[in-house]
């Protein structure tokens, strides 16, 4: 496994997530312990891509659950159905919020964040996991954000 990533700087978000994603492939494919794994991908992602706020909430009974992450804390439990990431978990899609001020629901975890991606983990029609992303810069998030994302999600899923 290689230690360290390496992602060129000064070219644009999608050629780094074409860079980026084979070596989180390459980091995840030779460790089974799925806790590991994500603490690497969000390490990854926030280390590519400096993000406010990266990691992910399980699905746990009925619930989010906080997982492993990076950045400032967070809120720990999350229902179904509530905030950006409830939402993407009740309704199994990715969903992108330019402006977090007008998302009705929305928790505020941290006051700094202003936009924000969650994209769920899916494997059998279950979600397993969503995958969150705050910025604190408004609409930092978009369909190239979501295409490499839920790709993200689909290797997370294929090693679950
Ligand atoms: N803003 C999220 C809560 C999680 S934090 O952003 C880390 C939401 O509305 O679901």
């Amino acid at each position: 496994m290689a230690e360290e990533l390496s992602i060129a700087q000064g070219v644009e978000k999608a050629q780094k997530y074409e860079q980026l994603l084979p070596q989180i492939e390459g980091l995840i494919s030779g460790e089974s312990n799925m806790i590991a794994n994500l603490a690497n991908v969000s390490a990854a992602l926030k280390q590519t891509f400096n993000f406010w706020w990266v990691g992910f909430y399980l699905v746990e009974g009925e619930e989010l659950v906080l997982g492993p992450f990076q950045g400032p804390i967070a809120c720990t439990r999350i229902k179904p159905g509530k905030g950006v990431c409830g939402t993407s978990y009740s309704e199994k899609k990715t969903l992108i919020v330019e402006d977090v001020d007008k998302f009705p629901g929305h928790i505020a975890c941290s006051a700094d964040s202003r936009s924000e991606i969650v994209v769920p983990v899916i494997k059998d029609g279950q979600v397993l996991m969503v995958i969150d992303v705050d910025s604190e810069q408004l609409a930092n998030f978009d369909e190239v954000d979501q295409r490499y994302l839920e790709e993200l999600a689909q290797m997370i899923a294929n090693r679950a």
